[in-house]
């Protein structure tokens, strides 16, 4: 396992350190790993061009080998190093996209490392709108891969503390850069196929892409790992984002559906289950006089908040160890869809619905095997 001793350096998201840039784009240069902010979540970064480098992502990530990484660039120029063969559309996309939460999968060049790709004949590519990370690029000279500076499988870092929470001693340096605007992934968008296809939802919503891709496509999302399927877009494994807590996601409309899952959340705590329950601003106040754990998310109104919370209390309920974490999903459009993608994995792909009686049985039972698994 790369081990090494981690040095946090705090910036100024709008304003970097010059000097500070320089040192961590050294650590890239010699090989080593540097984590950083950017407007999605947190990167963990190394020299996309040295699979020595690139290799040490997937160690201390404990990352599938078959799961790709993105390229960060901080000009559209650099995109010719990196992909060949690239389509107008890209630049399209790219004049008014980046940088911004779009990743674009591209045509690989031979010069990025093969380990980039999983060994794909394509590459993924996107320009974050970070000074940080863009301010790293230019320096260092380097494009750089980064995937999510998680634990394979964990919710994704939206802070510099959830970073060393998960990789402290596996990182060189970690650029504290504070949280994350939006704190969802990039949208990942394939432009190797016709017509041009989302893989992963993401901080781009895919109204504005159909402005420019009318046909637009999405691909079929989710695989479960026992299915046997060819994992061609590994994205799509359904348990991706998960906290440790067991996450039970909750659909319905009607009037009955909030009392519903506040008598579930009833019955649960009275069988000696740690609940919680995370909530719109809204909706929580029908489970205030419960003794329950609260992770209020914001209001339902504010979709972008939503989204800069996720991941955060996904990792303090696990921090809590409660037993059972409760949602109501939020309506499914626009950035919604995104959020719904994120609780849909966390979820393994199960959903209830409360506007149907629920089988308090069936949850129950449930819960005991998620728990032994
Ligand atoms: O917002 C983001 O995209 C963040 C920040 C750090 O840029 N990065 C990120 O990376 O979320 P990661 O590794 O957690 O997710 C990368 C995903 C892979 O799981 C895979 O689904 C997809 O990007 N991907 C990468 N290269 C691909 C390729 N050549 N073809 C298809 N999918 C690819
Ligand atoms: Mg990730």
């Amino acid at each position: 396992m790369y081990s090494v001793k981690t040095q946090t350096f705090t910036l100024d998201p709008n304003n970097p350190d010059p000097a500070v840039i320089a040192q961590a784009a050294e650590r890239l240069r010699a090989d080593g790993l540097v984590a950083f902010p950017t407007e999605t979540v947190y990167g963990l970064g190394a020299n996309a061009l040295s699979p020595v480098a690139v290799g040490r992502i997937f160690e201390v990530k404990k990352r599938p080998f078959y799961d790709p990484l993105i390229v960060h660039l901080a000009r559209l120029s650099q995109i010719e190093q990196v992909a060949r063969d690239v389509p107008p559309l890209a630049y399209e996309l790219a004049q008014i996209y980046w940088p911004g939460p779009l990743t674009l999968v591209l045509k690989k060049s031979p010069q990025v490392a093969a380990n980039v790709s999983a060994g794909l004949e394509t590459v993924a590519v996107r320009m974050p709108n970070h000074r940080i990370p863009l301010a790293l690029v230019e320096t260092s000279g380097l494009p750089i891969a980064a995937p999510s500076a998680n634990l394979f499988t964990r919710p994704s870092p939206t802070s510099a503390r959830h970073v060393l929470e998960d990789l402290n001693g596996h990182v060189d340096v970690i650029l504290d850069g504070g949280d994350c605007p939006i704190g969802l992934e990039s949208t990942i968008l394939d432009l190797t196929a016709s017509p041009p296809t989302v893989l992963r939802h993401g901080g781009l919503a895919l109204d504005l892409l159909r402005q420019q891709i009318p046909d637009l496509q999405i691909a079929r999302r989710y695989v479960k790992e026992d299915e046997g399927l060819p994992i061609s877009a590994p994205g799509m494994l359904v348990k991706h984002y998960s906290p440790k807590s067991p996450l039970l996601l909750f659909t319905g409309q009607t009037d009955a559906a909030l009392p519903r899952l506040r008598d579930l959340a009833s019955v649960l705590a009275k069988q000696g289950y740690r609940v919680s329950v995370m909530t719109t601003t809204e909706d929580a106040r029908h489970f205030t006089d419960l003794n329950l754990e609260i992770a209020d998310l914001g209001s339902a109104t504010d979709l972008p908040q939503i989204g800069r919370r996720l991941f955060d209390q996904m990792r303090r309920l696990d921090a809590l160890r409660v037993d059972v974490i409760l949602v109501r999903a939020p309506a499914q459009e626009g950035l919604g869809l995104t959020i719904w993608d994120r609780l849909f994995r966390a979820a393994e792909g199960q959903v209830f619905d409360l506007d149907m009686p629920l089988d308090v049985e069936e949850i129950a039972q449930l819960l005991e095997s998620r728990k032994s698994a």
